[in-house]
């Protein structure tokens, strides 16, 4: 059965790459909302109701557990996906923090003890604004580790910029949004790059911070996650390593542009998006 990975556009294969290569057997069907695209700076119910409809085109084409591989979506929907609209004793949707905040916290998400001494102090967080808007990174890692702080930088235009292959401007602008953060925050301890293009300007990310600031790679993270979760979740697992790219933009255009995000050929397709005027 394969697994769908959900982004709003290309940055997702960074994601999907790190699960092919930590799960080679397991098959994965990828889905780009390029129709939609860009979701950082629309509002939390439009980005709610997008991601419905993804993870529905990825029900359809036959995924039962389905990773939002977009911080976005996983920011903003995520939560009331799960408590509202989802039947989790059919269907599952993870996203993409949990891994970092366990990570960063050395601790289990479910774990709901009072917040300890964790040795994290700064943290920076590079994202979309309605990422950042969401507060929902600092406020799961303030949850469970005391006396951290978190300090958030919008990355204005980032996204446009690595979708559209421009990466000169992108590490033009990466330069800029860390120079403004590191006003505010002179020695984050360690950076995340929470957004899925991120890691395709990572280096020009840990060349424009101090060099003692410890970049955390979110689809390594992910990729670990969903492994051992598939160890005890075995009825989501399985296939020989095929994989499918589906697109709700042109699948030409899309196809020609992922090869900034992927080395082999990815050839998209159009997504089944039969009710997508339907929000449920
Ligand atoms: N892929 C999205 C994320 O990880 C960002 C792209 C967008 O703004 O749509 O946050």
């Amino acid at each position: 059965m394969p697994i769908g990975v959900f982004d709003s556009g290309l940055g997702g294969l960074t994601i999907l790459r790190a699960l092919r290569m930590a799960l080679p057997q397991q098959d994965f069907v990828y889905l780009g909302d390029q129709a939609n695209a860009p979701y950082g700076h629309k509002d939390a119910a439009h980005i709610r109701e997008l991601t419905v409809q993804g993870i529905k085109c990825l029900f359809r084409a036959d995924c039962s557990l389905v990773i939002l591989a977009c911080n976005t979506a996983s920011a903003v929907a995520l939560h009331d996906i799960q408590t509202e609209w989802l039947d989790p004793s059919q269907r599952r949707v993870l996203g993409v923090f949990v891994p970092i905040i366990e990570h960063l916290t050395s601790r289990d998400w479910g774990d709901n003890s009072p917040p300890t001494h964790t040795g994290l102090r700064d943290v920076a967080l590079f994202a979309t604004p309605a990422t950042v808007a969401s507060g929902a990174f600092s406020r799961e890692l303030r949850f469970r580790a005391r006396d951290v702080h978190v300090e958030a930088q919008a990355c204005e235009g980032l996204v446009a910029a690595i979708e559209a292959g421009n990466m000169q401007d992108a590490i033009e602008l990466v330069k800029r949004h860390v120079d403004a953060l590191l006003k505010r925050l002179p020695a984050p301890q360690c950076a995340v790059l929470g957004c899925t293009h991120y890691p395709l300007v990572a280096e020009a990310f840990q060349k424009a911070l101090p060099p003692e600031t410890r970049l955390t790679s979110q689809p390594d993270l992910v990729a670990a996650s969903l492994k051992s979760y598939l160890i005890r979740h075995r009825e989501f697992a399985g296939g020989s390593g095929k994989f499918r790219y589906l697109t709700t933009g042109h699948p030409a255009t899309v196809s020609s542009s992922a090869k900034v995000f992927a080395a082999d050929p990815t050839d998209f397709e159009t997504a089944d998006y039969a009710d997508a005027t339907t929000p449920r």
